[in-house]
Formats: structure tokens, C-alpha cells, sequence
């Protein structure tokens, strides 16, 4: 199957396709599980803590924190962390992800970070916030932040 395909086969659970009241619910409760999963964040050499959480079609959270290593590039950011959780739980159905740190507008997810959503989570809706401001939520679309990801012809 194309990845083009693959997309639109999952198309049924985009987040927007929720009621409004229960999506918001749903963006604030993972927006705080994001925040929350922050705390866990092992940052001692940028002291940039990043908190993600993933939600699920079936409505289960799952979070994930950044960690650092003192060999800089082994360092795994807070979405890859939740997304590796996800995937090895068994958990596929992703539908959203929320990001929160301490940046204005809320952090965006690195290059790195887009291309496995793009891979695990192409119909994945993507909320970041900043700390400061948890109440101040940006939307983005996986498709919208890497289109024409790569895949392996
Ligand atoms: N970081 C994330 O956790 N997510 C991103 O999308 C970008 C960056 C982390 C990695 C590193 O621990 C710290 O932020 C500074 O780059």
C-alpha cells in the first residue's frame, strides 16, 4: 500500500472528525498529560525539558519525556520516547499528539520527530503549547509539518 493510501485508509480517526465539546476535552486532558510527562524529562546537559503524550483511538494516553546523553546525538526527544512506547505496547490507533515546554507558542517537533509520526501516526492531529501558557494551544497536522515524507520506494 502507498503511503498517500495508508493515510487516507486512516482518515476515520482524525481527532477533527470528534465532537467539538469532547475534542477539546480530549486536547486539554492530553495537553496536561504532556505537561505532566515534562517532569519526567532527563535534560541535564540543554536543561530543555520537552514532555509528550500520545492519545489513542481507544482514548489511552500515552506519555514520554526527552532523554539526554552525555554522547549529545544519542539523545531521544520527548515525542520519539512516547511513540516508541506506543508502538511496543502495541498501541497503533494513534490520533494526537501534544508536545508542552517551555517555549512561546509551545515547541515543534524536530525533523527527526515528523518523519516517525509521518511513518506511525500520518492521521495524527499535533497540539504543542508552552508551559508558561498550557491553555494556549497551536494545531498542526503530521501531513502539513512533513509533507512528502520519505518512504522506501
Ligand atoms: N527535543 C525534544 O524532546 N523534542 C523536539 O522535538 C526537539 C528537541 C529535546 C531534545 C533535547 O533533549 C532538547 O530538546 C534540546 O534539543
Amino acid at each position: 500500500m502507498k503511503n498517500e493510501e495508508k493515510v487516507k485508509a486512516s482518515s476515520p480517526v482524525f481527532a477533527s472528525r470528534l465532537r467539538p465539546g469532547r475534542r477539546r476535552l480530549l486536547r486539554e486532558k492530553l495537553i496536561a498529560a504532556a505537561a505532566k510527562a515534562r517532569e519526567r524529562a532527563v535534560a541535564p546537559y540543554s536543561k530543555f525539558k520537552v514532555g509528550a503524550a500520545l492519545l489513542t483511538k481507544g482514548g489511552e494516553i500515552i506519555p514520554g519525556a526527552n532523554v539526554e546523553s552525555a554522547s549529545y546525538g544519542l539523545t531521544c526527544c520527548a515525542e520519539r520516547v512516547a511513540l516508541f512506547s506506543a508502538l511496543t505496547a502495541g498501541k497503533k490507533d494513534l490520533i494526537a499528539v501534544a508536545v508542552v515546554a517551555r517555549a512561546p507558542g509551545g515547541p515543534m517537533p524536530c525533523g527527526a520527530c515528523r518523519q516517525l509520526l509521518a511513518e506511525y501516526a500520518p492521521a495524527a492531529t499535533v497540539w504543542v503549547a508552552d508551559s508558561h501558557a498550557l491553555g494556549r494551544i497551536r494545531e498542526f497536522r503530521v501531513q502539513e509539518l512533513l509533507p512528502s515524507a520519505f518512504v522506501i520506494p
